[in-house]
């Protein structure tokens, strides 16, 4: 997907500060699980890992809603064991899955598998028992334009990212850098669940990814930033929410 167009205009809501914001993405998130209990008796969450969410997660799992009706799920996994350094699973299960949240069930994403590649049907089979659409997704955004394991010219990107692949998710290793760090291989989220998400979050702190924001809503190749995808195809699901 090398399309050069620029992005279409994306909702942008500016927080005084990064606890401000902590309290209105676990408010929308809430509210987003209390919808689709509402009206589907289910609920579903896509939850991302990184340095962000964390106090999100730990503020939503407070939420009073009918969390043994709701399933968490990964929006994408390094490919580590859940007591291993970095394991995102492990990030959701310490700050979610407890208080309220508890109740909820979770859908993680590692295997005994060596490799991501040799899950991906078997946790496609997984996700497709998920409840679809998810009724909200968290989302970040890396220096170098990835959110979800879409790292630039990653290895298994393009069908990470092809809006016509219709398995939930795809294995990808990372090119080495200093954003990707020592987790390469990881497994990730396609386009599909995510842009047909009912609600998407991108959650967003400080100047530096502000400004790679921005480079990423300009012009140029979606491999460069693999962020693009989204906001060039799926703009209208996404709400941004910045502090600094
Ligand atoms: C991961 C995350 C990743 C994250 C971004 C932003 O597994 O690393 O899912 O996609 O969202 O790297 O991370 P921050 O929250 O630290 O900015």
């Amino acid at each position: 997907m090398t399309d050069l167009a620029p992005s279409p205009p994306l909702a942008i809501t500016e927080f005084a500060d990064r606890g401000a914001m902590v309290d209105a993405a676990a408010a929308a998130l809430a509210t987003n699980l209390r919808m689709g209990l509402t009206e589907r008796g289910v609920a579903s969450l896509a939850a991302s890992g990184g340095s962000t969410p964390g106090p999100v997660y730990a503020r939503l799992s407070k939420a009073e809603l009918d969390w043994s009706d709701v399933t968490v799920a990964l929006v994408d996994e390094r490919w580590v064991e859940p007591h291993e350094e970095g394991s995102n699973a492990a990030l959701v299960c310490d700050t979610l899955l407890h208080n309220e949240a508890k109740a909820a069930r979770f859908a993680p994403m590692k295997t005994p598998d060596v490799t991501p590649l040799d899950a991906v049907g078997a946790i496609d089979q997984t996700y497709a028992d998920i409840p679809a659409p998810f009724d909200a997704v968290v989302l970040g955004l890396g220096a170098d334009g990835h959110t979800a394991s879409w790292f630039p010219h990653a290895e298994g990107l393009a069908a990470a990212i092809d809006p016509t692949n219709t398995r939930r998710v795809a294995a990808v290793r990372a090119k080495p850098s200093p954003v990707a760090g020592v987790y390469l291989d990881r497994m990730t989220l396609t386009f599909a669940p995510l842009a047909h998400a009912r609600a998407v979050f991108l959650l967003i702190t400080g100047e530096e990814k502000r400004a790679t924001l921005e480079t990423a809503r300009g012009d140029g190749p979606v491999e460069d930033m693999p962020v693009r995808a989204l906001l060039r195809h799926a703009a209208a699901k996404l709400q941004v929410l910045w502090a600094p």
